[in-house]
């Protein structure tokens, strides 16, 4: 097959045969008989015949193809200044230790570790040592405060939770093992062991009997073989922002992710074995579980874990001297990554430093690749950049020009096309059909192909009614944007209260609980507001009590606080001022719509149901 048109449509007349195919690529206990298997309506399962272990796949099964000593992972820490090479005889080594570790805790099949680390490779050794015993991970991303960790706790209830004493931010060190245990204190489960890395940098007190040390445990352990799981035992959790306070836990599988991200290493990174991938990510989000631990690893790749940011660790120039130190083939980045090496040195000058000829392609994910950063970015590497979109609900993309089967023209502002398996189309509110161009709801036919979620962790009733009751028979992405003739899809943004912050998904709608427990408040509304930077920034608008002497400034200072304490800096929550009135429905209904359309610069779409059109006045002057 060479053309995309040709392998997409392979993929969707006759799913069975396509994926079996690539199925078929991967080295499974038992090979699966058939791909898909319905369950009910809208229930199926991918390869259920199965068996087969992720952290095989990535380990062991490289080793013995005779690549133990090619580099699986390379550690880069500018902010520790340290660099460390794991061949894939290494890491497998690790893992084997850290699952032998984890047994002698008490793990096994199907129990949750939940891993709270910073981006050091024994994130990456515990998340394939718990699939190695046929255990669920859920790793939660570094920057969530302890609030929000308990609340992960909760819901996932880990017999053991790995973490690190620190992490490092710019010039900062951030304790971690004080948050894990103010989560503890906080959360009503407790696991029976916390297994923690030491870091040179800030050593962590232990509490005899339910803390351990990572070193000592590993070193004291029998190394653990890898346990044959079904196709579809799940792999790990991975909570997300929804619309409430409550985050959604994700559930992966083993079998169709691994198939999914091999078939995705190939044809949409063109990637093979003994490429070096570097996504600049977090182990804490669906990209780093994706391309910077099992998508790299499953085809053999060389990934780069990095522990810095695009700038400032030290300078604009990072992203350049990893790839020529590496020889970088791919880079997969957020563009608001991109926009802030673009703030820092507008003419890439720190370009001329290195050699980025290895360089085959940018993928940008995350949020919108806005056409500047587009413009800007091929401007100055003169390299392919590739707008993809996808979500943690799906794990893999779901457009994306295919750089493996065939580069279509890009078009600035689109994530191009779909990729095989996806059938994407654009639904008006009531599940009607638009037309090319048209804005609409994206919504994917049903079934969604291998690799995307399979359920929100103990919460049935939570999936369907977030992803398959909007419009029967189609998984309601979230997203809005359209199609155009040529059958680009453009994703233009969220329709929910999910806002995108430096790449980071946050709700807005958990912001709004946190803040409505301020005495002084009494109702509040929080809205996603453009920014150069971070694409967007939350911003409060409150209105306070009757009789309420809070100043605006003191108001908004301790708004700000109580986001940072409970969700954490990464929500970068720093705005909230107070207004006399939100605009509402005669039924009481906070008309969030119409000031998204506000702060995106638009004229808004007022319902005749509005109660007062005249506060809208007021909200446009305070927006910035
Ligand atoms: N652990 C602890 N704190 C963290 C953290 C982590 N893993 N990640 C971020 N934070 C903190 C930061 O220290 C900062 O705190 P501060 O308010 O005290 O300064 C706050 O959260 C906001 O961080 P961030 O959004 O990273 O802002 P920044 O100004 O430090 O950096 C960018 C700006 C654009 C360079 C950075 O956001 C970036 O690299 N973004 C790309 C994100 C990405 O890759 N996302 C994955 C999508 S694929
Ligand atoms: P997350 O689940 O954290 O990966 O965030 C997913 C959300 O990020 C999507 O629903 C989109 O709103 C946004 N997103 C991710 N990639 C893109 C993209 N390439 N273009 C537009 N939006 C994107």
């Amino acid at each position: 097959m060479t053309s995309y048109q040709a392998h997409y449509q392979a993929a969707m007349a006759d799913p069975e045969s396509f994926w079996l195919q690539q199925a078929q690529q991967l080295p499974w206990y038992q090979l699966p008989s058939r791909a898909l298997e319905p369950l009910s309506d809208h229930r199926y399962r991918w390869f259920a015949d199965g068996k087969l272990n992720c952290s095989y796949l990535a380990l062991d099964h490289h080793v013995a193809a005779g690549r133990g000593n090619q580099l699986a992972l390379i550690y880069d820490s500018p902010v520790t200044n340290t660099r460390q090479n794991f061949s894939y005889q290494l890491l497998l080594q690790q893992v084997q230790q850290c699952a032998g570790a984890l047994r002698q805790l008490g793990v096994a099949k199907g129990d949750r570790v939940v891993i709270y680390m910073p981006m050091i490779p024994e994130a990456v050794i515990a998340m394939l040592a718990v699939a190695r015993l046929g255990a669920i991970h859920s790793v939660v991303f570094g920057g969530f405060a302890a609030h929000e960790l308990a609340v992960r706790i909760d819901d996932a209830t880990p017999k053991v939770i790995i973490s690190a004493s620190c992490g490092i931010e710019v010039n900062k060190v951030i304790a971690y093992k004080p948050l894990l245990d103010k989560a503890l204190a906080q959360a009503s489960h407790q696991p029976v062991a916390t297994l923690i890395v030491q870091r040179a940098q800030l050593a962590a007190a232990l509490q005899p009997g339910r803390d351990h040390d990572w070193q000592q445990a590993l070193a004291t352990a029998e190394p653990a073989a890898a346990v044959p799981v079904a196709s579809d035992d799940p792999l790990y959790i991975l909570y997300t922002s929804g619309t409430t306070g409550k985050p959604k836990g994700v559930v992966r599988d083993h079998g169709g992710y691994a198939v999914a991200l091999h078939y995705s290493m190939g044809a949409i990174y063109n990637v093979r074995a003994g490429d070096v991938f570097f996504a600049a990510s977090d182990v804490g989000w669906v990209v780093g579980h994706s391309y910077i631990v099992y998508g790299p690893l499953f085809a053999g790749c060389t990934t780069v874990l990095y522990e810095g940011k695009p700038v400032m660790t030290p300078d604009a120039g990072s992203f350049w001297r990893l790839c020529q130190q590496y020889q970088v083939k791919v880079l997969f980045a957020a563009p608001t990554a991109f926009r802030a090496i673009r703030k820092d040195d507008p003419e890439a000058q720190w370009l001329q430093h290195y050699d980025i000829s290895s360089l085959q392609c940018i993928f940008m994910a995350g949020e919108r690749l806005d056409p500047a950063t587009y413009d800007w970015t091929v401007a100055k590497t003169g390299k392919p950049v590739i707008d993809h979109w996808w979500q943690t609900e799906t794990g893999w993309p779901i457009c994306a020009n295919l750089m493996g089967i065939e580069a279509l023209p890009v078009k600035p502002g689109s994530s191009s096309v779909p990729v095989p398996g996806f059938c994407i189309e654009v639904l008006d509110d009531a599940g009607q059909r638009l037309p090319a161009n048209q804005q609409g709801n994206i919504a994917i036919k049903l079934p969604l192909p291998p690799g995307c979620l399979q359920t929100i962790w103990r919460n049935e009733a939570r999936f369907e009614a977030g992803y398959l009751s909007s419009f029967p028979g189609y998984y309601s992405s979230g997203d809005g944007g359209f199609i155009d003739d040529d059958g680009y899809v453009f994703i233009m943004g969220r329709t929910d209260d999910v806002i995108n912050v430096a790449g980071h998904r946050l709700s807005t709608g958990e912001m709004e609980e946190i803040i409505a427990r301020h005495p002084a408040v009494a109702e509040c509304c929080v809205i996603g507001i453009a920014d150069a930077l971070k694409g967007q920034l939350p911003f409060g608008l409150v209105m306070v009590k009757n009789g309420s002497t809070i100043s605006p400034e003191q108001l908004e200072q301790e708004l700000v606080t109580m986001v940072r304490e409970d969700i954490g800096a990464v929500a970068c929550f720093k705005q909230a001022k107070i207004v006399q009135k939100l605009p509402k429905t005669r039924s009481g209904k906070i008309l969030r719509k119409v000031l998204r359309e506000i702060a995106d610069g638009k004229t808004p779409q007022v319902p005749s149901t509005i109660e007062d059109p005249s506060c809208l006045e007021e909200i446009r002057q305070h927006l910035p």
